[in-house]
């Protein structure tokens, strides 16, 4: 069941994400951007148990699909457990908090960074609408690159 997270889940939230992705962040990340964009901040929940999340932040910036200020939700991580993936859960996660975004944020579009070499995520947001941007050099601390991806709400 996908549901909006609580401050509760956090400790749950951080142990999926130490376990699946190397951008890991201390607890007051997750707490500001909780603070903040509760509302497009979802978990999915199984007997009690948390399976995967994703988190969002809003900005502005100039458009990606044209020269125009625009407000854009900003998707900052997003996880499923390893043993609960191709079940459309992250799918579920994208479309509640693009909705989200849209709906409760004002959000015109939405942007990701993804590592070029993610191809499974790449293929996610591409099913899911998203476009590829640019590839941005040496985005991650190790000096991989990432893929801007964004879609237009
Ligand atoms: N290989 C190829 N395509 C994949 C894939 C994979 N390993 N995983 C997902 N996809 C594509 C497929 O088109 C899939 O549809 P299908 O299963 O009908 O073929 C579609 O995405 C939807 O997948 P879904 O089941 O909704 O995704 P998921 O719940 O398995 O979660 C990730 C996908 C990327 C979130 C998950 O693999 C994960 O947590 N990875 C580690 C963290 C990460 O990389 N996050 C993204 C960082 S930007």
């Amino acid at each position: 069941m996908v549901r909006q997270a609580e401050p509760t889940d956090i400790p749950d939230i951080m142990q999926i994400n130490q376990e699946t992705l190397p951008e890991n962040y201390p607890e007051h990340f997750f707490r500001e951007i909780f603070d903040r964009y509760s509302k497009a901040f979802f978990v999915i929940e199984t007997e009690g148990k948390l399976l995967g999340y994703i988190m969002c932040r809003m900005e502005g910036g100039v458009s990606n699909f044209g020269l125009r200020w625009v407000r854009r939700g900003h998707i900052v991580s997003v996880a499923v457990l390893p043993g609960y993936r191709r079940h459309g859960l992250a799918t579920q996660l994208i479309q509640e908090s693009t909705k989200a975004l849209a709906t409760e944020y004002n959000a015109k579009e939405v942007i990701l960074e993804v590592r070029t070499t993610n191809l499974p995520a790449i293929k996610l947001y591409e099913k899911l609408g998203f476009q590829r941007i640019r590839t941005l050099n040496a985005y991650y601390r190790n000096g991989e690159n990432a893929q801007l991806m964004a879609i237009q709400m």
